[in-house]
């Protein structure tokens, strides 16, 4: 008999929907990999309701009303639920995928959710990213405590073995520097700039037109987005105790179209480089700021929506890993790979 582990979705946006599709067409994979057998109980919205049937759901009827702009409710068995906090509270699945909107400001109502989540002693994968900046160490330990995985892969570099290879790939080393390019939205915007004489606002226009913007880019163009992923990194893999505020940031709001072709005409290029660094006093500091680098030079080969990190440990010297074409169906992966982990004991 195959191990069954039934699964939740908290969240059924672009990552949500994506992880349901890749997960129709793994079911057959991980049952022959990994003796798992994976059953859907939940999935929960904020405007399309939500729905639980402990029997298992289905997964391929919530998609349709979903895309269709329908409502879940038909699907729901039982008791009909109030609000997002009847699901948190009583939906019975042993791992829960959570992926609501990111609040940069304090993680919350995710960071609330994923605790009480934690609490109740189930699995929480997510690729929210305002958990992890503002409550990594809490939840982990309450992970710990009451026997269950908190993962998180997806939060930085959209499914690619980042964190795992940082934690799990380097055994005993100690990581002293995390430089990278970890906002696609940014670094499309400069590639259009340097590559098409766009100015600033022209390449975010045409982001936004192209979804890769936000239709209110603060958040990506000021650098947060990118400092809240250095702070993920600088926490987890050099045990920091950062928040997005400790990082001097700066974003690239105030890059002029002359600014870059200076820049060319020098043989450089711009870049918005993050960084977490440990001092000489031992404590960990980050930065995000634009960045001249050699045209010559890897980071500057880092075009449109492509993300970088390089590590620099004290035994590999440096490790550098590219993601090239990012999107909802590698972040998707990023949560298939954080539940096989977990059905795998790796949060032990
Ligand atoms: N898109 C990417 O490629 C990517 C990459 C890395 C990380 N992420 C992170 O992954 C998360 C999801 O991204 P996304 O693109 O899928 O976002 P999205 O398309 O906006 O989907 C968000 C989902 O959360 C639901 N929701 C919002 N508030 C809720 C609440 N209080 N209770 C229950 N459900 C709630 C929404 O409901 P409705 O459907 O009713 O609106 C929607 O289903 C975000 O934190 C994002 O930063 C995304």
């Amino acid at each position: 008999m195959p191990d069954r582990l039934t699964v939740a979705f908290l969240g059924f946006g672009n990552v949500g929907r994506a992880l349901a599709d890749l997960l129709l067409r793994k079911l057959d994979t991980l049952r022959a990999d990994y003796d798992l057998a994976v059953v859907p109980v939940g999935v929960a919205t904020g405007g399309h309701g939500l729905a639980v049937d402990p029997a298992g759901l289905d997964l391929a009827a919530a998609l349709d009303a979903v895309r269709s702009g329908g409502d879940l409710a038909a699907l729901h068995a039982g008791t009909p639920l109030g609000a997002t906090a009847d699901f948190i509270a009583t939906c019975p699945a042993d791992l829960v995928f959570e992926t609501i909107p990111t609040n940069p400001q304090d993680g919350e109502p995710a960071l609330s959710y994923d605790r009480a989540l934690l609490d109740r002693g189930v699995h929480v994968a997510t690729a929210n990213k305002g958990p992890v900046a503002f409550g990594y160490r809490e939840l982990s330990a309450l992970a710990r405590e009451r026997g269950v995985g908190f993962f998180f892969e997806s939060t930085v570099m959209d499914g690619a073995p980042v964190l795992a290879v940082g934690r799990e790939g380097l055994p005993a080393a100690r990581v002293r520097r995390v430089t990278g390019i970890f906002n696609s939205t940014t670094n499309y915007i400069l590639t259009r700039m340097e590559r098409d004489g766009m100015t600033f606002d022209e390449a975010l226009r045409e982001a936004q037109a192209i979804g890769i913007a936000e239709t209110d880019p603060t958040l990506d163009v000021d650098g947060w987005d990118a400092a809240i992923k250095t702070v993920i990194l600088a926490n987890v893999l050099m045990d920091g105790d950062l928040r997005p505020a400790d990082v001097e940031r700066e974003g690239i709001r105030d890059i002029a179209l002359a600014d870059v072709e200076s820049a060319e005409a020098a043989g450089e290029r711009i870049r918005l480089l993050c960084e977490a660094v440990r001092a000489e006093d031992g404590a960990v500091r980050a930065s995000v700021r634009p960045t001249r680098v050699p045209i010559g030079g890897v980071l500057a080969g880092v075009t449109g929506t492509t993300s970088i990190v390089d590590f620099e440990t004290d035994t590999l010297h440096r490790l550098t890993i590219l993601e090239h074409d990012p999107g909802p169906e590698t972040t998707a992966y990023g949560l298939l790979a954080d539940m096989v982990n977990i059905a795998r004991g790796r949060h032990r």
